[in-house]
């Protein structure tokens, strides 16, 4: 009897989620496009809508797409009517988001929405890298808000090593300030996955998830998985923090970023980039795509 009570309910939140609208926000980014590809998979297209800056890069979605700024909070409400469930991915314009995410969430109140998901970083009430202030002001106004709301405290993107590996192996190094910090990164795609068994399931509401890959390892690691795929030997070299912001800036990286860029390897340093929870892969129902994985297809690149 319990079991049959327990399918009636089931299948009435089956039906709800058939119904409702969910907006994704920075659709247009490489997170956000992962992200429309996975929840395809789950619900109907016509129940998707990419909220971007510009809805013509979306005409390949398969989705309807509406204008969306977070900079313009007078054209917001408009774009968010209908919308039920919200994913807010968060801004990349660094020192813009809070004001940015509240004008969004501010928005949202108002049109109704039912529920907003963020996506935050891995342990922003305790991170030391300077991108944690602008997600807490995000997760405080979030909750102020009064809106049913889901924390997605993403951990660092794998890929955000493998994406420069091309430069480091045809120069012969690999540098950083890591140090013997362990980094439990996840490939964008298992983060995307994550959003979307949110979105589409059960039991979510006012929760906190901190994301992480379930295969920690230093930056001397990653260097021995890359030396062992290319056949040959790439040395990871840990460098001061203004030395290695200064090659960054010597490269061509604007100054600020390159500073920005190497004091996050401190924050890993420090292990920052860590958690071993594995509440991402609890989430998808797998293990986390191994780093191996991520390296091959970066070299495959
Ligand atoms: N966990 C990590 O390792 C990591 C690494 C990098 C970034 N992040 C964070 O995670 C987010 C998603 O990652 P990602 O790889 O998808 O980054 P991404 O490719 O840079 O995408 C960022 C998205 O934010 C959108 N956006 C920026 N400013 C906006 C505005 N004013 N109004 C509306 N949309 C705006 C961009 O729109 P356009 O397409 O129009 O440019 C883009 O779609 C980033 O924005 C950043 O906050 C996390």
């Amino acid at each position: 009897m319990q079991f049959h009570l327990f399918n009636i309910q089931d299948n009435s939140n089956h039906k709800k989620r058939i119904k409702m609208k969910i907006g994704v926000t920075g659709a247009t980014g490489q997170l956000g496009r992962i992200v429309v590809e996975k929840l395809k998979e789950k619900v109907p297209a016509n129940n998707i809508v990419a909220l971007v800056r510009n809805p013509e890069k979306c005409s390949a979605m398969g989705v309807e797409a509406r204008a969306f700024d977070y900079s313009k909070p007078e054209s917001l409400i408009a774009s968010l009517h209908g919308i039920d469930t919200l994913l807010l991915i968060s801004s990349n314009e660094i020192g813009q988001r809070s004001q940015q995410h509240a004008n969004v969430i501010n928005a949202a109140k108002q049109v109704g929405i039912k529920w907003i998901i963020y996506t935050s970083l891995l342990h922003a009430d305790r991170s030391s890298l300077n991108l944690a202030g602008e997600h807490l002001d995000t997760e405080a106004a979030l909750k102020a808000s009064g809106v049913p709301y889901t924390i997605l405290r993403n951990g660092w993107y794998t890929e955000n090593y493998t994406g420069s590996l091309s430069g480091a192996i045809a120069s012969g190094a690999f540098i950083g300030s890591a140090g013997n910090g362990k980094i439990a990164s996840a490939a964008r795609a298992d983060f995307a996955e994550a959003a979307a068994v949110v979105i589409t399931s059960d039991g979510h509401v006012n929760k906190v998830y901190e994301l992480a890959g379930d295969e920690a390892y230093t930056l001397t690691e990653l260097a021995a998985e890359v030396s062992s795929q290319i056949g040959k030997v790439l040395p990871y070299t840990d460098l001061p923090e203004s030395e290695y912001a200064g090659i960054l800036k010597n490269i061509g990286v604007p100054e600020g970023f390159a500073a920005a860029i190497a004091s996050w390897d401190v924050g890993a340093s420090k292990n920052d980039l860590f958690d071993d929870g594995h509440q991402l892969s609890k989430l998808i129902g797998r293990t986390t795509t191994p780093l191996s994985k991520v390296v091959a297809e970066a070299l495959a690149q």
